[in-house]
């Protein structure tokens, strides 16, 4: 089997908000990644053995007192480099040239223009000597180092592309990797592939095979237990484990009575009769209503029903005596993030209060096999390991689920009611195509009665909220405008088919100042 990880890019960051899609992009490029501080140790990049490094855009000025630079030697290890926005600054400023700030802040859509002889970087990228590109700087290269061309401007900057072929050292000033260049992924593929001379490996295929091997290896003939969920990454995960080892896996699937309408049966019938997976459900609907019973305050909520998942996670794990590993769906995201957090450079992604996490004491190694995937790569191995495509590219649910959409008291009456009224606006979306267009979308039960006619009566009733929201990195979103025929449709079924509903609205909020969730 080839080595996956034999080809590899190093992607130093130096805070720009567009790094992780950097690396997104090299991975779409079928190379395998890893982002790290920008301060990483020489050491640590030589045993790393990249093809290729990229240096990241950041917020700073590389001619700051104490701004952040790589070590001198990175320079001269003989691997080649793409330094964008800072990451050329740098590059330039190293070698000898001179970077000012820029008389005019250039941020937004620029044309960028070929200049001399474009070099291999630009392979495909300009169309008639133009490529639109995506600026967002407040510096520029005024001087340019001994030994490099410059290779394109803009009209604002006459510096926006350095070369010194022979050292396969490049820098650009714009953001190849943002969608708002439309090119951007050619250029980022050339780098990796032509001129770093990576064959592409890191398909879903390949990421598979790796994974299956490299389980089978860690645990060997030893039991593994799964707390699944139902999202995405602990189904991805299961599906690869069970792969890999079969029936040493068991699941361990705790209904707490807060799920999607028929999500429950919905996950016994992917794992447990489609895949063959053991399913060990728990059904605790009643457990949790008991805890939650009387409680209003959403953090207390939060924290009930975390613990209370817990304990019945490991009251099962305790009957299987001879698990030796715990598997969780942690991706490389996660992983990021708390490095970043370790090392105070924390990242601007989502961090969220993910449910529980597992006391130390319980004494199990933990098997984690999606580490190194982006959330896209998870949901492609997904698909590729047969699980259904409207599960692997499910909206997000928190894991409190519908505990943080009924506001205040938890009721089964309630859960109910949200249940089937979520389920009518989520097949309209899906219907309507704007499901795969919202980043997350769904119904809020409000405690509150409203008055309403029907017929020749009068009507006392509960009030749904329709939340839909489109975001990037779920830290600010904006509401989706939903067109008022769709709006429309989706009341009027929610009325006349949910009993207990008499009244819906949309909500219009952005977050900030609003969160995504009402609690
Ligand atoms: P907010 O409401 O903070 O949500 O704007 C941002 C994202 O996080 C999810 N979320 C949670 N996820 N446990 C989770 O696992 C939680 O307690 C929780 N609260 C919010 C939310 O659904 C959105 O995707």
């Amino acid at each position: 089997m080839a080595d996956l990880h034999s080809e590899k890019i190093l992607i130093l960051d130096f805070g720009s908000q567009y790094t992780q899609l950097i690396a997104r992009r090299v991975r779409e490029a079928h190379v395998y990644c890893e982002l790290h501080p920008y301060d990483m140790d020489l050491e640590a990049i030589r045993a790393f053995q990249p093809n290729g490094i990229i240096l990241s855009g950041g917020p700073k000025s590389v001619y700051d007192e104490g701004a952040p630079a790589v070590e001198e030697a990175l320079f001269e290890l003989g691997v080649p480099v793409l330094g964008i926005c800072y990451g050329m600054q740098l590059l330039n400023r190293h070698f000898g040239g001179h970077v000012v700030p820029a008389g005019k802040r250039e941020y937004g859509h620029a044309d960028l223009l070929s200049q001399g002889q474009p070099g291999p970087l630009f392979d495909g990228f300009f169309v008639d000597g133009k490529s639109p590109v995506w600026m967002s700087h407040g510096d520029h290269v005024e001087q340019v180092a001994d030994g490099f061309d410059i290779i394109a401007a803009t009209d604002n900057a006459p510096v926006c592309g350095i070369q010194n072929v022979e050292r396969n050292l490049y820098g650009v000033q714009f953001h190849p990797e943002v969608n708002h260049t439309p090119r951007g992924e050619v250029l980022i593929d050339t780098f990796v592939r032509k001129i770093c001379g990576c064959s592409g490996q890191w398909t879903p295929g390949q990421i598979i095979e790796d994974a299956v091997a490299r389980i089978r290896e860690q645990v060997g003939t030893d039991k593994v237990i799964l707390g699944l969920s139902g999202g995405v990454d602990s189904s991805v995960a299961a599906a690869l484990i069970h792969r890999a080892i079969g029936d040493q896996l068991t699941c361990v699937f705790v209904d707490n009575g807060l799920l999607r309408l028929n999500e429950g049966d919905q996950v016994m019938s992917t794992f447990a009769q489609n895949l063959g997976v053991k399913v060990i459900r728990v059904d605790a609907e009643d457990r949790f209503l008991t805890a939650l019973a009387g409680e209003t305050d959403p953090e207390k909520k939060r924290k009930i029903i975390g613990g209370l998942f817990v304990d019945i996670f490991e009251e099962e794990s305790n009957k299987l005596t001879d698990a030796k590993w715990l598997a969780q769906g942690t991706i490389y995201p996660d992983v990021i993030e708390s490095a970043g957090a370790k090392t105070g450079k924390a990242h601007n992604i989502k961090s969220h209060h993910n449910v529980g996490g597992l006391p130390d004491y319980m004494k199990l190694q933990l098997l984690e096999p999606l580490r190194e995937l982006f959330k896209d790569e998870v949901r492609t191995v997904g698909e590729e390991l047969g699980l259904p495509h409207q599960m692997v590219w499910r909206h997000p649910f928190p894991g409190p689920g519908l505990g943080v959409r009924i506001l205040g008291e938890i009721k089964k009456e309630y859960a109910d009611i949200l249940r089937q009224a979520d389920a009518i606006y989520i097949e309209e979306l899906y219907r309507s195509g704007h499901y795969e267009k919202i980043s997350q979308a769904f119904a809020v039960f409000l405690p509150v009665k409203s008055v309403g006619v029907m017929g020749d009566g009068r009507t006392y009733e509960y009030v749904v909220a329709l939340r839909a929201v489109e975001t990037k990195d779920f830290m600010t979103a904006g509401w989706y405008p939903m067109p008022y025929a769709d709006l429309a449709r989706i009341s009027s079924r929610i009325i006349n088919e949910v009993k207990g509903i008499n009244r819906v609205t949309y909500d219009i909020s952005s977050k900030p100042p609003a969160t995504i969730e009402w609690e």
